[in-house]
């Protein structure tokens, strides 16, 4: 029943958007940059001992020795940024009255009185698509099975059709705890059909098997998928090390990736992994990447328009890059300011890493403003900005991303904090 509905829709659903091709260009290119484009594997790494993953551990070993910094990771963002679909995952409400996502106008839609529903029910947790009066009503509805983002910012939901990934049209934005258009959706329209590449998990999750080297694939071998960001994503694959510190004698092993022992650039190759925007091509297999190798052997960085303007996606490297900061001092890394293995650091002890290379006198603000200004140097040289590309758009609502500036630098209109808290005029 569900199957002929579903075919019922592709076949409605498909043609009929292309009308509204025009009015929609600015949210395709704000979907464009949410998918990285499908470019083809060259040769030279294909099928590169990606498909090996017996070195590969998981974190539940880590756990067992590192158990500190284990159990401090799991409530980071990283280990959350994917995870299977629970009731506790999926941040999207549930609750009657909650549970919708309304169309602008539901009579004017490509789809005539089209309407999402969220359910929890038994068996799992669904959305459905619904439009059409009385006897013509046509409806969509698939599970929720994966959940992308930890929710800072928002989720996208994506579903499994045998063994293809798909995203589905509605996503959660945190701001307002509401449901909106998936990035780059047209509003009015409920489309099944966009398919989830490897390189959305790529950044994602640990890992997952595709069925094919076409980096455009959806196939993937299900149940290889190793959800949220992992020890190993970043210090590579631990089964040597296990094995060595189990029976060691010494605490020394080179066996496992410390990035803290890499060269500035490798530590920052790390980050940019997933941290340099998404417009870009691969040159490797998905997830062949090895902590402290040249980023640039994997990927081909494309020219972007996101640096200065992301959706969800920021680009740090690209914007920490351009700053005094890192170009005139040799040590500075991502590191400098974030322990990705805790949460919770105050903005204010972000300040105090300026203050590891400036005095807090050296700043033009600080004969007006006096010693307050030491806890507030990012409020005011790492501005948090609401970027102008669209989000979403939903309901006759637009969706805009806020996010931190990595350019450390004089912003010209920031000769006070953005906290509210008022310069000193003594
Ligand atoms: C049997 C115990 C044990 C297990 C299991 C274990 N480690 Fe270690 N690990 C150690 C010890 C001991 C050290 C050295 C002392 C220290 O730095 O804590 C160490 C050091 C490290 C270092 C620093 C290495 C350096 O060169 O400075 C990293 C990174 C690391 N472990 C990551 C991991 C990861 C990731 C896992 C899971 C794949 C893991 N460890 C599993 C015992 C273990
Ligand atoms: C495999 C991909 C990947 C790598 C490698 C990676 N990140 Fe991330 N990072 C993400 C994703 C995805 C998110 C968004 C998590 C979410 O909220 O869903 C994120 C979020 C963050 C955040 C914001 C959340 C928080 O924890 O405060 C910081 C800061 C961050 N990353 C820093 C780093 C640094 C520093 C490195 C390098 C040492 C790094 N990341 C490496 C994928 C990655
Ligand atoms: C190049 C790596 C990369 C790719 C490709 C990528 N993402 Fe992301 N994604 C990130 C990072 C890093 C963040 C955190 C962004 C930040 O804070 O700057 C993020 C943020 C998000 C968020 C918001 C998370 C939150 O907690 O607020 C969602 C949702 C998301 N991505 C979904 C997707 C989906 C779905 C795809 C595939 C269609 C995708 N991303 C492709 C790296 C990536
Ligand atoms: C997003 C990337 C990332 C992830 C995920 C990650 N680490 Fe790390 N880890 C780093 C970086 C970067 C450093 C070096 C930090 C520095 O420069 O001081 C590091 C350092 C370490 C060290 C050495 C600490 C020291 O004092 O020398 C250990 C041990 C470690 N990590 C264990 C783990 C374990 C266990 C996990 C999983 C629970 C994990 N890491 C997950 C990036 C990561
Ligand atoms: C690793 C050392 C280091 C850290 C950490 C650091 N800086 Fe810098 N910064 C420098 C160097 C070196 C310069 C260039 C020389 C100079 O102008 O003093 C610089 C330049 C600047 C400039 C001038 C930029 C321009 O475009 O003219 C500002 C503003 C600044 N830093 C603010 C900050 C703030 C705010 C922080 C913390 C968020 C910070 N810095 C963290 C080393 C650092
Ligand atoms: C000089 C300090 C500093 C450095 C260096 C730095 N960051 Fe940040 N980063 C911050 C601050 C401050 C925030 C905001 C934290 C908050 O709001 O809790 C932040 C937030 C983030 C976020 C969350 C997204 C957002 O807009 O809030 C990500 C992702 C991130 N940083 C990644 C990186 C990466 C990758 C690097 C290296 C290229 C890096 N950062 C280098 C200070 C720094
Ligand atoms: C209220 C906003 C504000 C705060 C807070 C603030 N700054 Fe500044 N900073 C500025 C402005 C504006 C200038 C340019 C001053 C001028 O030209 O007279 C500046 C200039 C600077 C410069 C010199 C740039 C140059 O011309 O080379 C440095 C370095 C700097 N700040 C570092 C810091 C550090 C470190 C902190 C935290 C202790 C900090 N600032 C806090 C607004 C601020």
């Amino acid at each position: 029943m569900r199957d002929i509905l579903a075919v019922l829709n592709i076949i409605k659903w498909g043609p009929r958007r292309m009308f509204r091709a025009k009015t929609v260009l600015l949210l395709v290119l704000a979907g464009s940059l949410f998918m990285r484009s499908a470019v083809a594997i060259s040769s030279s790494k294909e099928g590169q001992s990606a498909t090996d993953r017996t070195d590969y551990v998981g974190d539940a070993k880590c756990h067992t020795c590192h158990r500190e910094v284990a159990q401090n990771y799991q409530h980071t963002p990283h280990h959350l940024t994917s995870q299977l679909a629970t009731i506790d995952s999926v941040h999207g409400s549930f609750q009657n009255g909650a549970n919708s996502l309304v169309i602008n106008d539901p009579a004017q839609s490509a789809e005539p009185g089209l309407q999402f529903h969220m359910e929890s029910k038994k068996d799992g947790l669904f959305e459905t698509a619904r439009s059409g009066w009385g006897s013509q009503v046509y409806q969509r509805t698939e599970r929720i099975d994966l959940v992308t983002g930890s929710g800072v910012r928002g989720q996208t939901y994506l579903f499994w059709q045998g063994n293809r990934l798909f995203e589905l049209p509605a996503s959660y934005w945190s701001d307002g705890h509401r449901w909106i258009n998936s990035p780059g959706y047209i509003d009015g329209t409920a489309d099944f059909s966009r398919p989830v590449n490897p390189a959305c998990l790529e950044c994602h999750a640990t890992y997952i098997r595709a069925l094919s080297t076409n980096p455009a694939t959806n196939r993937y071998d299900r149940k290889s998928l190793v959800p949220g960001i992992s020890c190993e994503s970043c210090h590579g694959p631990g089964a040597n090390h296990v094995q060595q510190m189990r029976h060691a004698t010494t605490a020394k092993d080179p066996s496992i990736l410390n990035p803290a022992k890499f060269s500035r650039d490798m530590q920052v190759d790390l980050c940019a992994e997933c941290h340099n925007g998404i417009q870009r091509e691969g040159l490797a297999a998905a997830f062949s990447y090895i902590p402290g190798h040249p980023l640039k052997e994997y990927f081909k960085q494309l020219p972007s328009p996101d640096v200065e303007h992301p959706d969800v996606h920021g680009n740090q490297v690209g914007l920490l890059q351009r700053s005094k900061c890192y170009r005139s001092s040799e040590q500075m890394s991502c590191s400098t300011c974030h322990d990705v293995h805790t949460t919770g650091q105050s903005l204010e002890s972000y300040s105090a890493k300026c203050l590891s290379c400036h005095n807090w006198q050296s700043c033009g603000m600080s004969k007006e403003m006096g010693n307050k200004i030491t806890n507030k140097c990012i409020d005011c040289h790492m501005p948090v900005e609401e970027t102008n590309v669209i989000v979403s758009q939903t309901a006759g609502q637009v969706v805009h991303a806020k996010m931190r500036n990595h350019w450390i630098k004089v912003y010209a209109d920031a000769r006070q904090p953005a906290n509210g808290a008022k310069a000193d005029h003594p």
